[in-house]
């Protein structure tokens, strides 16, 4: 009887996933049928005004079919304010402030997936608000020099880090029916150069460090669109390689969507449209009917030099894009909403659930202030708004506050707030070029001086320091890794007259820490923090949030132990760079080579302890296509609720390559009150093990022990244990 019953509610449960597979593709034929009517209805210049903009950042549609412009926008972790049509001044609206969210980095950092969601959610409320199709993000390069400009957009050194925000991301963003566009498609991370510098790099370092993130975005996040990065790769235009467009993004991850290019990097006409670009936009010729994808590609289609078929190709991913963004005249469309509570709520989540307590040795945090009488703060970066820089990721915010601001508004009706300059900014941002970097570590003992007598005056003293945008920024990369203006200077001559001092690190990619990490017991990170910046920081240190965010990149003791700049391959010559440091990206490296970093990857301490305990696995031993089911507990053992992040690193011993030491293969942020255990079960697919083996041009898992080590950060390890498989 008990059968009887199973068996049905099998079948019933199969009639129900069959049905609704079949109501998928119904969906999607009748999509595929739509898209080839209205193709067969358009003349070849209709065809080809879609593939081109028709401004900086619109494409026209086909009125006659209903077919609108198409609007696309800028950036990653916010809706930039509406530029020019025909150049790049901003239009001047009064309803485009929009909210500003942590740049990448600081999304990495909260190891919070849910975080990358909620983005996703209000990004898209507020991208449709503004009657945006197209959002042009995430950017997810991986970080692999601490020198690059745009480190503080993208999210990490680590691929499987930068999947699991850019997955959950892109879900909720398009679940608002805009478009996401996966950024810079592919290996565009150096700024230096980056519109003629060609990149190689070995099959595996390619599939098992850059690809991944690009394939978990299209394949588990379901990209709409991916924009083709300006580099070369192989010495072909990322925006017409027939191995990256052709083979790996369609072929082998079944990309469906539009290939776009990055602003102005087109290079031809025909190559690029055989190879799969869909899309041309940004470059600075005036008449939009001389791009590539305009004139000279209508007369290479009448010369048959690009098939009809090609073309047709094009117009139809883009619009099965607007189909599936409900952007042909689908009443049910996410009409979007602007600036809410909850979308600033969001924001301030994302900041706080970032910052890196990277040390705090006198316990001199969190901060009393119902104690305190006096509070010195010091330093450029506790003023400074930052959410209008970066180039194409700047936003035009709502309000933004700074730390000095939430500072006296929530401390200052009981604590004196002694402000002092400290350094000064010297910097210049000049686009396109670090000139405005140099000559800027002039030390100001004036702006020191008085900084120490606030310091000397007053209970403690929290500089807020770091880097700005003239530094981490699109279009170039930074000279160096040390602290600008001084800071170094200014920090010790504080900490000499006050032992209480706090130093802030605000900034978007690695410095050097070595000239403070002994002159002062207390550092956090607290990244560029977004419209909320100011509110999340004075929490922090008041402990009413409890830091609990890791580093998505390792910390570097100097440049010299990175391994793009060890290995002197950073960044490049004569306009060719090879990733000579191959699979050993970030802490790969430092694991592998056994060099002691100042800060490892996946580090970050909290105001409470916790203990990582009884590793297990299901079985010992697991066959190929099996999942490896890991258990283990997590201990609040101290007095205040908080998060730590538990890390599962994986090692192959004994294998035919050089495999690094440590590898990310999953991790959980665990929520815990104090004294409260919990147990987290978390799964792994044999086949993720495997490495790329170039002499079989597949993932091979060699049958072996392996060996996972839980811990807290890439270094700190609490246990181990050994699998096989067989
Ligand atoms: C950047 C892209 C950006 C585009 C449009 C380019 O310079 O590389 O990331 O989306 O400009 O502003």
């Amino acid at each position: 009887m008990k059968n009887y019953f199973l068996k049905i509610l099998a079948l019933a449960f199969l009639t129900v996933t069959l049905a609704n597979a079949q109501k998928v593709n119904t969906k999607e034929s009748i999509q595929e049928q739509k898209i080839q009517s209205l193709i067969k209805k358009m003349t070849l210049q209709e065809k080809v005004g879609l593939l081109h903009a028709n401004s900086k950042f619109y494409v026209s549609g086909v009125k006659r079919l209903g077919i609108p412009e198409w609007a696309l926008s800028d950036g990653p972790h916010g809706v930039r304010a509406e530029i020019n049509h025909h150049d790049w001044a901003y239009a001047g609206w009064t309803n485009d402030s929009s909210t500003c969210f942590p740049p990448g980095t600081a999304l990495a950092a909260s190891w919070n997936p849910k975080l990358a969601y909620e983005r996703g959610i209000v990004l898209g409320e507020e991208a449709r608000y503004r009657k945006k199709d197209v959002l042009l993000g995430p950017a997810i390069n991986i970080i692999r020099s601490p020198l690059c400009g745009r480190n503080f957009e993208y999210m990490s050194e680590d691929p499987l880090l930068i999947s699991a925000m850019a997955v959950p991301y892109i879900k909720a963003l398009q679940s608002k029916d805009v478009a996401a566009s996966v950024k810079h498609w592919l290996a565009n991370n150096q700024e230096d150069h980056r519109m003629s510098v060609d990149v190689t790099m070995s099959e595996r370092a390619l599939r098992e460090i850059y690809l991944p993130g690009f394939k978990a975005s299209i394949t588990e996040g379901g990209a709409y669109t991916v924009m083709a990065a300006y580099n070369k790769f192989r010495g072909d235009w990322c925006s017409e390689n027939e191995y990256l467009d052709r083979e790996i993004l369609r072929k082998e991850f079944g990309f469906k969507g539009v290939l776009m290019t990055d602003w102005d990097a087109a290079h031809s006409t025909v190559k690029a449209a055989l190879t799969g670009l869909d899309l041309e936009m940004g470059t600075d010729k005036k008449d939009y009917d001389e791009w590539y994808f305009a004139n000279p590609l209508i007369k290479a289609v009448e010369e048959g030099k690009v098939p009809m078929s090609v073309v047709d190709e094009k117009v139809a991913n883009i619009l099965r894009v607007m189909m599936k963004t409900k952007v042909l005249g689908d009443k049910s469309r996410e009409k979007g909403i602007m600036n809410t509570p909850e979308h600033q709520k969001a924001a301030y989540n994302s900041a706080a659930e970032a910052a890196v307590l990277l040390q705090n040795n006198e316990n001199l945090l969190p901060l009393d202030f119902d104690k305190l009488k006096s509070v010195a703060v010091i330093g450029d970066n506790a003023t400074r708004k930052h959410c209008g820089g970066g180039l194409s990721s700047e936003i035009k915010t709502l309000y933004e506050i700074t730390p000095l601001e939430a500072i006296q508004k929530k401390f200052g009706n009981s604590v004196a707030i002694n402000f002092a300059q400290g350094y000064n900014k010297q910097s210049i941002f000049k686009e396109g070029d670090n000139i405005g970097q140099s000559n800027t570590d002039k030390v100001d003992w004036k702006l020191i001086d008085e900084a120490v007598e606030a310091a000397r005056k007053s209970d403690v003293a929290i500089i807020f320091g770091g880097l700005n945008h003239d530094f981490d920024s699109e279009s170039f990369d930074r000279q160096h890794m040390r602290l600008p203006y001084g800071q170094e200077t200014l920090i010790r001559e504080v900490a000499k007259v006050n032992p209480n001092t706090v130093v802030v690190i605000i900034a978007g990619s690695p410095l050097e820490l070595g000239g403070i990490v002994n002159r002062v017991s207390t550092i956090i990170w607290t990244w560029y923090g977004g419209m909320e910046a100011g509110n999340a920081v004075a929490d922090l240190l008041s402990g009413k949030v409890n830091p609990s965010g890791k580093l998505p990149f390792t910390l570097p003791v100097s440049i010299e132990q990175s391994p793009a700049h060890a290995l002197g391959n950073f960044p490049g010559r004569n306009q060719k760079v090879n990733y000579e440091e191959d699979v050993l990206v970030g802490y790969r490296w430092f694991e592998t080579k056994k060099i002691a970093p100042q800060f490892p990857f996946g580090y970050g301490l909290s105001y409470t302890n916790f203990e990582l305990d009884a590793l297990s696995t299901d079985k010992n031993t697991y066959s190929k296509d099996e999942i490896i089911r890991i258990k283990f507990s997590v201990k609040n053992t101290g007095k205040l609720y908080g998060a730590e992040v538990a890390q599962l690193y994986v090692s192959d011993p004994v294998c035919s390559v050089l495999r690094p030491t440590k590898e990310l293969k999953a991790f959980q942020k665990v929520f815990l009150q104090p004294g409260e255990v919990k147990t987290v079960e978390l799964n792994v697919k044999v086949s993720d093990l495997a490495f790329y083996d170039e002499t079989k041009k597949d993932w091979n898992v060699a049958a072996g022990d392996f060996v996972f080590q839980l811990g807290n950060s890439s270094r700190d390890i609490f246990k181990a244990l050994k699998i096989t498989v067989k």
